[in-house]
């Protein structure tokens, strides 16, 4: 049995890092882990010009602890009347990494997303042209869709449209929580790729709904039935190019999530590499972990992958009820229970 592995230092392709007090609180939980990271632009108001993702980037690196080695990648957060030179400005000079679509209403901070996709043209057409990668929040939100499959309506309506009329396009469907989105990804080009986070590898709905609700495992994409999280569970440890690692963690203070109209987000993040590590481990794939975690991004977005390794060893690792004090208190994924590995200093 393997007890120790070591692989190059990972990345993680999605994160919701905040602002604020909430950022002097998290960052380094990302930082001890991954060498760079996407960061989700749905901040209040979100990050849609160079300028901002430039004072947030600053921000960010500002919050870190001292010493840390961590490159935050910024994204801008597409709105209806977003201009495509600011996009193509921000991504020649180095500061956008992605383009993020949120569909409006979608998620968290979201409410200024796109109304229509048909609205994006502009964007998109450059983003093609530039080779800018658009990463995307798959999810309908017609009210007349149910929750559960609203990421199965957006493939058929607006992604297999988008990809068909921008073969181009680099595309990353983000968070993926379905059979049809792995096969989906699985059919098409080398420029459609997915991120997986660890809880949509780990629960099905009854980890949210059995025995009492279960606030803290809410997120949007909501998790599905079990043949989905099978489904994507598989595609993860598969060794496919095609997805790689991006946790999505998205912290709220405690009162927001045990509340009559809590939040979605899962806070991952201090333990994710230990969470997935877990995840490959049990499916006997340790050998492919790398490649989800370190190189198939990378590779993806045509960036290097980082210097230095990581190791982690098989030892219990009890994961604590909460992290930080008032506003942000949060309940971290897993809390009260104990991770078979643990990432050595
Ligand atoms: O669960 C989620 N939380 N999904 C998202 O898409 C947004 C995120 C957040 O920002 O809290
Ligand atoms: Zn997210």
């Amino acid at each position: 049995m393997t007890d120790t592995i070591t692989i190059r230092r990972p990345d993680d392709w999605h994160v919701h890092l905040r602002d604020g007090a909430m950022l002097q609180a998290v960052a380094g939980y990302t930082a001890r882990q991954f060498g760079r990271a996407i960061i989700m632009p749905n901040l209040t108001p979100p990050v849609t010009t160079v300028a901002a993702a430039q004072a947030y980037r600053d921000r960010i690196m500002a919050a870190l602890p001292a010493g840390a080695d961590f490159t935050p990648l910024m994204v801008c957060y597409l709105t209806d009347g977003i201009d495509p030179a600011e996009i193509e400005r921000g991504f020649t000079s180095g500061v956008f990494t992605a383009c993020k679509l949120y569909p409006a209403h979608a998620t968290t901070n979201s409410a200024h997303g796109v109304t229509d996709i048909m609205k994006l043209t502009g964007v998109l057409d450059t983003m093609q042209r530039i080779g800018m990668p658009l990463l995307i929040h798959g999810e309908v939100t017609d009210g007349d869709v149910d929750i559960f499959d609203r990421e199965a309506v957006f493939i058929e309506r607006t992604l297999a449209p988008l990809v068909r009329d921008y073969p181009a396009l680099k595309i990353v469907l983000e968070h993926i929580t379905t059979a049809e989105a792995v096969d989906f990804v699985e059919g098409s080009g080398p420029n459609i790729a997915a991120t997986i986070t660890p809880q949509h590898m780990i629960i099905n709905r009854n980890a949210i709904l059995v025995g009492g609700i279960r606030p803290h495992n809410y997120c949007l994409p909501i998790a599905k039935r079990e043949k989905h999280r099978l489904a994507v569970r598989k595609a993860g440890v598969s060794g496919s190019p095609k997805f790689f690692l991006g946790t999505d963690s998205a912290p709220h203070e405690i009162g927001r999530k045990e509340n009559a109209c809590g939040c979605a987000g899962i806070f991952n993040a201090p333990y994710a590499i230990e969470t997935y590590a877990q995840v490959f481990d049990e499916e006997g794939a340790l050998d492919r972990f790398e490649g989800f975690a370190s190189l198939n991004g990378p590779a993806f977005y045509g960036l290097p992958v980082n210097e230095g390794t990581i190791t982690l060893t098989r030892s219990d690792n009890p994961v604590p009820a909460t992290l930080g004090e008032g506003e942000t208190c949060v309940v971290p994924y897993f809390a009260g229970e104990t991770l078979r590995w643990t990432l050595a200093d």
